[in-house]
C-alpha cells in the first residue's frame, strides 16, 4: 500500500544534496570541459551561464515546483493538469528508465577500472600508455566490429552491473529518507576526490598548457551556433531535467519548503562542479601532451575516450602513487554516476509507478531494478557499446529529453499556466522570481530545446544515419521514441489507483 502522507526529505540539505547528486554525473567530467575547450573557452562559459538563466534554472524550477504543487511525480503532475496530458508525464519516465539501463553499464566499466587501477592492470610507464586503448576495447569491453555483432555478455561487466543494481536497490527501496543522507555522503566524498584530482593535475608537469587549452578564449565563437548548441544541450543533460525524476524530488519538499533558492543552488552547484572538474581534466591532458610530445588534438578529451583511455594513460605515466590516483579517479566517477543512477531509478521510474498504481515501494523497486538489470545485460555484450551508450543514448538522452522537455514546458507554461506556478513557488520561497519566468517557460525554453534538437539532431540524423551506423541500426532511435510514446499514451489512459493529494 502507498502511504497516506507523502514522504519527504528529512532536512533541506538532503534535498539539495540529492538534487545535486542527480545533476552531477559523468557529463560534468567528460562533456563540459571538452565543450569549453572546443567552443572558445571563456566564450563558452558566457553562453553556458546565459543558458543556465534562460533554460536550465527555469526548467528546474518548473519541475521542482510542479512536483511540489501536485505532491506527485511526473505522471501525477500532468494528469493533475488534465487527464489528457498524463501521457506527457510518462514519456520522460521511459526516457529515465532506458537511460538507466546503459548508464549503469558505464558505471560497471568504472567499477571494473577502479579494480584494475589498484594494480594499474593496463601497465606502467610508456608501455602502459600505449596499451591503454587495447586494454579498454580489447580486455575490458571485448568490443565487436559493429552493432550487428552482439556476441555475448562480458562476465566482469555483468558482475559489475549486478552489483550496481543491488546498490541502487538498497538506496532506493526505502525512498527519500535514505536517498537524502546517502546523497550527502556520496556528494561530499565525490567532491573531496575531485579536489584531490585537481590538486594532482595542476601540479603535474605540462598542466599549464592543458589549462590554456581549456580556457583560452575566442570571443568570435559566440557568433557560432555550435557554441550555443553545446551550451544548451549540456545544460539540459547536466541538470537531469526532462527525465521525470526532478518532479518527484520536488514533490518530497515539505509544504512550507523553499523551491526557488534550491533551484538556483542546484543549477550553480552543478555548473561549479563542471568548471572545477575541467581543471582536473585539462591539467591531466596537458601532462600527457608534454609526456608524450603530442598536440592536444591527439589526446581524447571527451566522453568514453577521456575517461577510459586518456586517464589510464595519465595514471601510467604519473611520477608516483599511480594506483592511488587511478582508484580515486574511477571511484569518483562511480560515485557521481551512482547518485544519478538511483535518481533515475527512484524519481524517474519507481515513484511514478508507486504514485500511479499504489504498489508497495519495495516491491516496485525490486521489479524496476531487476528489469533494468536484465535489459542492461544487452549492453554488457561485445556489441553493447554501440547499442547502449551510443544508439539508445541518442534516442533517449538527446531526442527524448529535448522533445519531452519542450512539450512539458509548453503545457505547463500555457495550460497550467506559468503565472500560477510562479505565484505558487514564490509563496514559500526564500526569494521571489519575477514575470520573466513566465516568458522563459512559455517561449524561451521550448525554443532553445527545439533549436538543439533540430540543429544538432534532425539536421544531421535525417540526411545521414546517426553515427555512420547502417540505417537499420540508427532507425532504432526513431522506433524507440515511437514505441515509448505509444506506451505512454497507454499508461496515461489507465486508471490511477495510487494516492493523489
Ligand atoms: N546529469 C548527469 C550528468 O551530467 C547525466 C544524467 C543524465 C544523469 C541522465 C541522470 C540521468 O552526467
Amino acid at each position: 500500500m502507498a502511504e497516506l502522507t507523502r514522504e519527504s526529505w528529512g532536512k533541506r540539505s538532503y534535498f539539495i544534496f540529492a538534487a545535486l547528486g542527480s545533476a552531477v554525473g559523468l557529463g560534468n567530467l567528460w562533456r563540459f570541459p571538452y565543450l569549453c575547450y572546443a567552443n572558445g573557452g571563456g566564450a563558452f562559459l558566457v553562453a553556458y551561464v546565459i543558458g543556465l538563466f534562460v533554460i536550465g534554472i527555469p526548467w528546474l524550477l518548473l519541475e521542482f515546483g510542479m512536483g511540489k504543487y501536485f505532491a506527485s511525480s511526473a505522471p501525477g503532475v500532468f494528469g493533475g493538469i488534465g487527464k489528457k496530458w498524463e501521457w506527457l508525464g510518462w514519456w520522460p519516465v521511459w526516457v529515465a528508465f532506458l537511460i538507466n539501463t546503459y548508464y549503469t553499464v558505464v558505471m560497471a566499466w568504472t567499477l571494473r577500472y577502479a579494480v584494475a587501477a589498484a594494480t594499474v592492470e593496463w601497465g606502467m610507464g610508456k608501455a602502459g600508455a600505449e596499451g591503454a586503448g587495447d586494454f579498454f576495447f580489447g580486455t575490458v569491453l571485448q568490443l565487436s566490429g559493429g552493432p550487428d555483432e552482439i556476441g555475448a555478455p562480458v562476465p566482469a561487466l555483468l558482475i559489475g552491473l549486478a552489483i550496481i543494481w543491488v546498490v541502487v536497490f538498497l538506496v532506493v527501496h526505502k525512498g527519500a529518507k535514505v536517498i537524502g543522507p546517502v546523497s550527502q555522503v556520496v556528494m561530499i566524498v565525490a567532491w573531496v576526490f575531485l579536489a584531490i584530482l585537481v590538486v594532482r593535475g595542476i601540479t603535474l608537469p605540462g598542466a599549464a598548457q592543458g589549462l590554456n587549452n581549456y580556457l583560452e578564449t575566442d570571443w568570435s565563437k559566440l557568433a557560432s551556433p555550435d557554441v550555443w548548441f553545446g551550451a544548451f544541450s549540456q545544460i539540459a543533460f547536466s541538470l537531469s531535467v526532462g527525465m521525470a525524476g526532478m518532479y518527484a524530488y520536488g514533490s518530497f519538499i515539505k509544504k512550507q519548503g523553499d523551491v526557488n533558492n534550491s533551484a538556483f543552488i542546484t543549477g550553480f552547484g552543478d555548473a561549479a562542479t563542471s568548471f572545477f572538474a575541467g581543471f582536473a581534466v585539462f591539467s591531466t591532458v596537458g601532462f600527457i601532451m608534454q609526456a608524450l610530445s603530442i598536440p592536444v588534438g591527439e589526446v581524447a578529451t571527451r566522453s568514453v575516450g577521456l575517461a577510459f583511455i586518456t586517464w589510464p594513460v595519465a595514471v601510467s605515466m604519473m611520477p608516483g602513487a599511480n594506483a592511488f590516483f587511478g582508484v580515486v579517479f574511477f571511484t569518483c566517477l562511480f560515485l557521481v554516476g551512482l547518485s544519478s543512477a538511483y535518481f533515475l531509478a527512484y524519481g524517474g521510474t519507481i515513484a511514478p509507478l508507486v504514485d500511479k498504481f499504489g504498489w508497495s515501494r519495495t516491491k516496485t523497486a525490486a521489479g524496476v531494478c531487476i528489469v533494468g538489470f536484465l535489459i542492461g545485460i544487452l549492453f554488457t555484450t561485445n556489441g553493447g557499446l554501440y547499442w547502449g551508450p551510443d544508439i539508445l543514448d541518442r534516442a533517449v538522452s538527446f531526442y527524448g529529453l529535448l522533445i519531452t522537455g519542450a512539450l512539458a514546458c509548453l503545457v505547463v507554461g500555457w495550460v497550467f499556466p506559468a503565472s500560477r506556478l510562479r505565484e505558487y513557488v514564490n509563496s514559500t520561497s526564500e526569494f521571489h522570481i519575477g514575470p520573466w519566468f513566465d516568458v522563459m517557460v512559455k517561449v524561451v525554453v521550448p525554443a532553445g530545446l527545439l533549436f538543439v534538437a533540430v540543429y544538432g539532431g534532425f539536421m544531421q540524423d535525417i540526411p545521414e544515419s546517426y553515427g555512420g551506423y547502417p540505417r537499420w541500426a540508427s532507425n532504432v532511435i526513431w522506433a524507440t521514441l515511437l514505441v515509448t510514446l505509444i506506451l505512454s499514451f497507454v499508461l496515461g489512459a489507465m486508471k490511477t489507483r495510487g494516492r493523489r493529494d
